[in-house]
């Protein structure tokens, strides 16, 4: 019997892999829940240590509960002087994600229960990545500024702390609700292409250090993580509010990809975007210098990809598009804002892994072979 020809879907979109309670993307209503939860109602009411609480453990925490686990984040916020000195050494010769990932895949080697993959040990693996890749993803943006490690004060929150080591100076609590926000709006989104790939990695039986250790790598790219950095560099090219049609009209007709739009699920307004889009409109109304223009800048690109792209082709603005700017009116120098991705996305990795864990099978899609077969092998001393 002849095979059937295998439908191809590229990218993999559309596939469901895997069944989880963890996170609802609505693509068509522009709607975003954790663990039933909608994202508005996450930002307005919570802070980053108890999302994360609520995504590993599938229910709010009660006060005892949620005091415990903000304890745990402080008890791992230090980093082993190896890791220090290896991001010291390090880090000015290669980009932050790629320090962060080798930082992260050091860590069990400061961990006695590393390779064990019993549920209540990768529990605790948990709470030390959310809470140690945050502390690396501080010391790597100090350490690019020329600062040196801070050691962490465990009596700040979690955000709280990771400026703290950032800058070596206790943060005003606005920066830190809006970092917070920042933290909690990327914690997790559903099966997208790290999260995927930390799950390909896990379904090995690979421990959670490698499996997270992946999501880095993958999250890197400027298709996912990176393109915050991308859009935030557009706008500097584009320099003044004024150029933004021309250079946006231009990038287009070239067949450019404007950075900070579109999603692969999203084919309306990305809900995190809008909620990150508040401060820049704040930053356009109280902002001065240079995020007056940034601010500027991102809302009027935003208001033409929308009228050229939005309804006719589904290309809306996602979180990425805004974040750059948010980021920079704290303070925060460019090329950490991928690791404080990381850092935040480690809460929707891990509970992932323990969700996919419970049910483990090996991941492993197919390709359409279109090479040759049996070809005879030809001797070098024949060949042409
Ligand atoms: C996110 C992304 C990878 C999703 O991609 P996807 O579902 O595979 O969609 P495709 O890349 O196949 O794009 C489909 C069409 O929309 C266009 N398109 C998608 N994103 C676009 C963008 N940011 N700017 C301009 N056109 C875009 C493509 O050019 C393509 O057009 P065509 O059909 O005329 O060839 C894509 O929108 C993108 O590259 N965006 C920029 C990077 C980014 O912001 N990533 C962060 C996502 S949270």
């Amino acid at each position: 019997m002849a095979d059937t020809e295998p439908v191809i879907n590229k990218g993999l979109e559309g596939i469901y892999f895997a069944e989880s309670s963890i996170c609802k993307v609505d693509g068509q209503a522009g709607k975003l829940y954790y663990r039933g939860y909608s994202i508005e109602e996450l930002c307005g009411n919570s802070d980053f240590s108890e999302v994360s609480y609520l995504l590993l453990n599938d229910k709010l925490p009660n006060g005892n509960e949620l005091e415990g686990f903000r304890q745990q984040l402080a008890d791992e916020r230090y980093l082993p002087k190896s890791v220090v000195d290896f991001i010291k050494e390090n880090s000015m010769r290669m980009h932050p994600m790629d320090t962060l990932r080798s930082a992260v895949s050091m860590l069990p080697a400061y961990d006695t229960e590393a390779y064990d993959n019993s549920p209540g040990s990768n529990m605790r693996k948990s709470v030390k990545l959310i809470s140690k890749s945050a502390s690396i993803a501080a010391t790597i943006g100090r350490v690019r500024s020329g600062g040196d490690y801070v050691m962490p004060d465990q009596s700040m929150g979690h955000v709280e702390s990771f400026l703290y080591m950032l800058n070596g100076r206790k943060p005003d609590p606005k920066t830190v609700k809006i970092l917070d926000v920042m933290f909690i709006v990327h914690a997790e989104h559903s099966s997208n292409a790290s999260t995927f790939g930390v799950i390909v990695a896990g379904s090995t039986l690979a421990d959670i250090y490698a499996a997270t250790t992946a999501g880095i790598a993958v999250l890197k790219g400027p298709l996912h993580g990176g393109a915050d950095e991308a859009a935030l560099e557009m706008m500097y090219n584009i320099g003044d509010p004024d150029n933004t049609e021309k250079y946006i009209e231009d990038a287009l007709a070239g067949k450019q990809k404007i950075m900070g739009f579109g999603h692969r699920v999203y084919k309306t307004y990305d809900p995190r975007a809008r909620i990150v889009k508040g401060y820049l409109e704040d930053l356009q109304t109280n902002g001065s210098g240079e995020l007056k223009n940034l601010s500027q800048i991102a809302l009027r690109a935003e208001k033409l990809m929308i009228d050229k792209l939005g309804a006719s082709k589904g290309i809306w603005p996602n979180i990425d598009f805004f974040a750059g700017p948010v980021y920079v009116s704290l303070g925060i120098q460019h090329e950490i804002f991928t690791p404080i991705f990381a850092a935040s996305r480690m809460s929707g990795w891990c509970a992932h892994m323990l969700e996919y864990w419970k049910n483990n099978r090996l991941l492993r899609p197919l390709e359409k072979y279109t090479g040759q077969v049996d070809l005879k092998y030809v001797r070098i001393e024949d060949r042409k």
